[in-house]
């Protein structure tokens, strides 16, 4: 095996300290943006996951409460270990918290991303939109709520 390219073997999924999230953000994200651009109203009260690889934090998403359900915004691994599982992983993690107390899971995404959703079980709705210059579409997934996912 290439010892380049770690297994996912020992990813494990914590809550994340807010500056390395909004650092990851800006360099994985909008790196072409001040950091300032990264930040959404409700990073105060948000659950920012992280997975950690080996103790390095390689991927973070941040959940938010909203009316009509979880919004999952600002999804990102770093370049490096893109493409080996880890996005995948930590989707099935979110969804899996989410569905502990909500019946719906949505989030704006780009659109070179929404293969990954798809396969996850979210459909596209409503209108697309342009963000930062980049096309976007809503997705969604409903959730059992209250199912058992200890
Ligand atoms: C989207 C993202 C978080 C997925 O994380 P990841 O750790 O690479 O996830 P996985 O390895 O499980 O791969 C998931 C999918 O992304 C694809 N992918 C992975 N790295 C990629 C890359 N550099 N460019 C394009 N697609 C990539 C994989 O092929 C896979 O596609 P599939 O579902 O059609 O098989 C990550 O690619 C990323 O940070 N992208 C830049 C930021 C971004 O677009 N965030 C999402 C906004 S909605």
């Amino acid at each position: 095996m290439d010892a380049a390219a770690p297994t996912t073997e020992t990813l494990t999924f914590a809550e994340a300290d807010f500056t390395e999230v909004l650092n990851m953000r800006h360099a994985v994200m909008w790196p072409e943006h001040p950091r300032d651009f990264s930040r959404v109203k409700g990073d105060a009260t948000a659950l920012h996951l992280g997975a950690f690889l080996g103790g390095k934090l390689v991927s973070v998403v941040s959940l938010y409460d909203s009316e009509n359900g979880l919004r999952l915004r600002k999804f990102a691994t770093l370049p490096e270990f893109q493409g080996r599982g880890i996005g995948s992983r930590m989707l099935q993690k979110v969804i899996d918290i989410a569905a502990k107390d909500h019946s719906r899971i949505w989030l704006g995404a780009r659109l070179d991303a929404i293969t990954l959703y798809k396969r996850f079980g979210f459909r596209e709705f409503g209108q697309r939109y342009e963000k930062g210059g980049r096309p976007f579409c809503f997705m969604e997934r409903a959730l059992d709520e209250g199912r058992d996912v200890s």
